[in-house]
C-alpha cells in the first residue's frame, strides 16, 4: 500500500501533540514488530482504556470429513440470511492459513469489532453501505473487495440486502510481490494501479462518553470489552496500514493469443494462499485454422493446492448445476478440467462475461457441516456424465 494521511498530525513523530490543550495519545500500529508497514494514530483517549472485561467465547470450527475425497459443488444460495456483519459469518472451509465463509447480514452490528489475530477480506457480491473505522469511513458497493487489516476497530452499516464472501487469515493480505517494484509501487504490467485502491474517506472524530462494547477476536475466540468512551476517537493518522476497497470491475484482465494460466488473475496473496478474480475478458485469439487456440482451460492437476471458486455473475447456463452463488472445490491430489466435448465447443469463442472469485490454498482445506448441507453430491461424477453433445459440466479454471 502507499502512504496515506487523514486528519491532523504533528510535523514530527513522538512529540507532544494537543487538541485544544489536551495531550493526545499516540499509537503505532504496525506489522512484524517494528519492521513491517505501520501507521501512527493520535487518539483522544488511550487505546488501552477498557472499563469492563466481558465474556470470552471460543470460536468453534466444526469439521465435516466427507466419506470420499472428490471434487465438490456447493450451492450457497440456500444459506439463509441472518445475523450481523461479523458474528453472522458462516464458515464454509478453512485451514490454518485462511477461513472462507458466507455472510448475509440482516442485523445491525450493535458493537464495535476489532480483529486482533488476522486480516480480513470481504468480497461484496451484493449490497452496499458504509464501514466506520478507526481510520475513517469507507463506502462499499457490489463487487468491492473490502480489505481490513488486523487491529482496525470497525462497524459495518449495510444498506439493503447483502451477500458477502468472507476471508480471514492469520497472515497478511497483500498485493502479489511480482506486481510491485522494490519500493512497493505497482508495476505497469499489474492488472490494477494504485488509483484503483480506495482508502478511508473523511475521518470523523468522536469525543463522546457512554457505554460502548468492543468485541475483539483473539486466541480463536471473541473477547468482549466494555468501554466508557467512543472508540473511534482518532484525530489524525498517517502511514501504510489502513482499510481499503478495490472493486473487481477495476481489475484489468490479462489475455493472450493462447491460454493464460490462472496466476494472471491473481488479485491478493496471503500465507500459502492466493485470491484471484476471473473477470469478463477477451478469450484467446489464435485463429490458425490448423491449430486454433482452445480458450477453455486445459486439464490440470492440483498436486499441491486446493482450488475453491465462487461464481459471482455471468452466464453459467452451459454449466449444468453451476450457477451464481455456486462454489466448486477441486481438492489437491486430483486432476480437474473441462467436461468431454467442451474443448471442441469452445474453439472460436472470443469473449466470456463470467465473473468469479477463486481462492487457491497450498494446504488442504477442511470443510464444515455447512458444506455438507450444501453439497451437490453428484459433481464428482459429472465428467463421466457429460453427454455426447458436449454440454459443459464443471469446466473449472
Ligand atoms: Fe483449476
Amino acid at each position: 500500500m502507499r502512504y496515506e494521511q487523514r486528519g491532523r498530525i504533528p510535523a514530527k513523530r513522538h512529540v507532544a501533540f494537543r487538541e485544544e490543550g489536551r495531550l493526545l495519545t499516540e499509537e503505532v500500529m504496525g506489522f512484524e514488530g517494528f519492521s513491517g508497514n505501520e501507521s501512527i494514530l493520535y487518539h483522544l483517549e488511550s487505546p488501552c482504556r477498557v472499563s469492563d472485561l466481558g465474556s470470552f467465547t471460543a470460536l468453534e470450527r466444526e469439521e465435516w470429513v466427507p466419506a470420499a475425497h472428490a471434487h465438490r459443488l456447493f450451492d450457497t444460495r440456500s444459506v439463509e440470511a441472518g445475523g450481523d456483519p461479523v458474528l453472522g459469518r458462516r464458515l464454509l472451509m478453512f485451514n490454518d492459513d485462511v477461513e472462507i465463509g458466507i455472510c448475509r447480514p440482516t442485523e445491525e452490528q450493535a458493537y464495535f469489532f476489532r480483529d486482533g489475530e488476522g486480516d480480513e477480506v470481504i468480497f461484496v457480491h451484493e449490497g452496499s453501505g458504509r464501514l466506520e473505522t478507526t481510520f475513517g469511513t469507507l463506502s462499499y458497493r457490489p463487487h468491492d473487495y473490502v480489505v481490513i487489516p488486523r487491529g482496525t476497530i470497525y462497524r459495518f452499516h449495510p444498506e439493503g440486502e447483502q451477500l458477502w464472501l468472507t476471508f480471514f487469515t492469520p497472515g497478511e493480505i497483500e498485493t502479489p510481490n511480482r506486481y510491485r517494484n522494490r519500493y512497493g509501487q505497482l508495476l505497469e504490467h499489474a492488472p490494477y494501479s494504485h488509483r484503483d485502491f480506495h482508502g478511508p474517506g473523511d475521518l470523523v472524530t468522536h469525543d463522546e462518553r457512554g457505554d460502548f462494547e468492543l468485541v475483539t477476536r483473539v486466541r480463536r475466540g471473541y473477547q468482549r470489552y466494555g468501554l466508557d468512551y467512543h472508540p473511534l476517537d482518532v484525530v489524525g493518522w498517517d502511514g501504510f496500514v489502513y482499510p481499503y476497497t478495490f472493486n473487481v470491475d477495476d481489475f484489468e484482465p490479462i489475455a493472450g493469443r493462447i491460454h493464460m494460466p490462472p496466476p494472471v488473475h491473481q488479485t491478493f496473496q496471503g500465507p500459502n494462499f492466493v485470491i484471484c478474480s476471473f473477470c469478463p475478458r477477451m478469450l484467446d485469439w489464435e485463429s490458425d485454422p490448423t491449430h486454433p487456440a482452445i480458450p477453455i482451460p486445459y486439464n490440470h492437476s492440483n498436486l499441491q493446492s486446493e482450488e475453491m471458486i465462487y461464481y459471482v455473475s455471468g452466464d453459467f447456463g452451459s454449466r449444468r448445476g453451476v450457477d451464481v452463488g455456486s462454489v466448486t472445490l477441486h481438492p489437491s491430489g486430483l486432476p480437474h478440467g473441462p467436461a468431454p466435448g467442451l474443448a471442441e465447443k469452445s474453439i472460436g469463442k472470443r469473449w466470456t462475461d463470467e465473473l468469479a472469485v477463486m481462492c487457491d490454498t497450498f494446504r488442504p482445506l477442511r470443510l464444515t457441516p455447512l458444506c455438507q448441507a450444501l453439497d451437490d453430491g453428484r459433481y464428482a461424477l459429472s465428467w463421466a456424465a457429460a453427454d455426447a453433445a458436449g454440454r459443459e459440466v464443471g469446466a473449472g479454471v
